[in-house]
């Protein structure tokens, strides 16, 4: 699909983005593993959940909705079932890697696969530590998907992460939950920590402090009701795109500020952003917040170290901030990027500079010559990755001129309502 951009009226009003997707998948998955039925409020409606859901069908949970919730029915771990097909992942790399780590210690075999992308993403991350742990699990090419997962008896490990990874936290942590004795996970920077504080609350034996996990295995997991708030990823799109559009004033109600999530929020008031957090609660153990975001001039700034992971799927859209910030700017430490729905380093300078940007691509980040009004309209591609399509309408809003893309539809993977909120807002896709 195709979609026609130009630059657009200050945006104003109120909106909701969509369902957490992190937070949706694991409220899913732990929900299945849990003994009784558990419910999702506020699911995310989209591809990477739905491949979630349909995995999970596979192995015998049971998921209804009922009155905008999903009841999923699990039966503990002793009742997951061998699946009689593949398990097709899509897109979703959540999806893969933490059903690995589940599936590692069930006493069956199981085939994950996705789509072209994801066949192209890393596994022997999880792959390395899992075998570790006792698991059998064959690759592709040395760690590129499908994979084949022979399930085995598991043991806890004391491990350090390599790379800041919540999936890759939460695949351990999954298998951990199964194995014979404690496992304990060390993070040099701190990834998105949405399961252990699911996974807390749901009566596990975690402890988690200072980038240290302990899990002691043992604990039955106890079903909840999950409240899934709005996505900071998603809510991110409007943030900047309110930013930069002059004159504009817009509510975004009822976006998940997790600390270990909210970096976005944080460069952006660096840069000169104008960002005010209202009616700041805690629900279903997650800090949420209403963003009352007003226009405003940007300079230039540099992302590195520990913050990366804190923004790590706002970098795309920061980067088209960073476009048109006065000065130069500069990411740094975010080669994960590249191995993302699609190498999302090379991907946002090609089709920046398509745009009249001033791009340079490096091994592990980029630097940007940032221009106010710098952007003129031209055709780009979103390389069937969402992040890229939502960043690229972001930045025609300001670009002089018309800008047509293509590959449009990735926007349903994680944000299905992406076109009709933006329309309605700016009255210009
Ligand atoms: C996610 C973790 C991040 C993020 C992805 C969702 C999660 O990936 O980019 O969109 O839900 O755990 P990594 O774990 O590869 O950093």
């Amino acid at each position: 699909m195709e979609i026609q951009l130009s630059p657009c009226q200050p945006l104003r009003g109120e909106i909701e983005v969509s369902a957490d997707k992190s937070i949706s998948h694991r409220a899913l998955i732990f929900s299945a593993l849990a003994q009784g039925e558990g419910s999702v409020n506020n699911c995310l409606e989209a591809q990477d959940i739905r491949a979630t859901c349909n995995c999970l069908r596979q192995l015998g949970v049971e998921i209804k909705a009922k009155q905008g919730r999903l009841i999923v029915r699990g039966n503990g771990w002793q009742d997951l079932q061998e699946p009689d097909d593949i398990l097709d992942c899509g897109n979703s790399g959540t999806t893969m890697r933490l059903l690995t780590g589940l599936l590692a210690g069930r006493p069956f075999l199981s085939i994950l696969s996705g789509d072209a992308s994801l066949r192209r993403r890393p596994m022997r991350r999880i792959i390395d530590p899992l075998e570790r742990m006792g698991a059998s699990i064959s690759s592709r090419h040395n760690g590129l998907a499908p994979l084949a997962i022979k399930g085995q008896r598991l043991k806890g490990i004391d491990y350090q992460l390599p790379v800041a990874s919540a999936q890759l936290k939460t695949a351990l942590l999954l298998a951990g939950l199964q194995a014979e004795g404690p496992t304990v996970l060390r993070e040099a920077e701190h990834s998105r920590d949405h399961s252990e504080r699911m996974l807390s609350a749901m009566g596990a034996g975690l402890r988690f402090d200072g980038g240290e996990i302990t899990l002691r295995p043992g604990f039955a997991l106890e079903p909840q009701d999950f409240q899934v708030p709005g996505d900071i990823s998603s809510a991110a799109f409007f943030i900047v795109a309110a930013t930069i559009v002059p004159g504009s004033e817009l509510l975004i109600r009822n976006v998940g500020v997790n600390p270990t999530r909210s970096g976005v929020i944080e460069v952006l008031e660096s840069m000169g952003a104008d960002i005010t957090a209202e009616n700041c609660r805690v629900i279903g153990g997650e800090p949420v917040a209403d963003l009352l975001v007003r226009s405003a001039p940007l300079r230039a700034t540099v992302v590195e170290g520990s913050l990366v992971p804190r923004l790590v799927d706002e970098i795309p859209v920061l980067a088209v901030a960073m476009t048109v910030a006065e000065g130069e700017s500069r990411v740094d430490g975010a080669a994960e990027l590249r191995v993302k729905e699609s190498d999302r380093l090379a991907v946002m300078c090609s089709e920046l500079n398509k745009m009249g940007g001033h791009v340079e691509e490096l091994p592990r980040g980029l630097i940007i010559q940032g221009r106010p009004g710098g952007l003129q309209g031209a055709r780009v591609d979103s390389f069937a990755d969402h992040r890229i399509a939502m960043s690229l309408a972001v930045a025609a809003l300001t670009a002089t001129g018309e800008t047509t893309l293509t590959q449009a539809e990735a926007v349903d993977i994680s944000f299905p309502q992406f076109w009709t909120l933006l329309r309605k807002l700016t009255e210009i896709v």
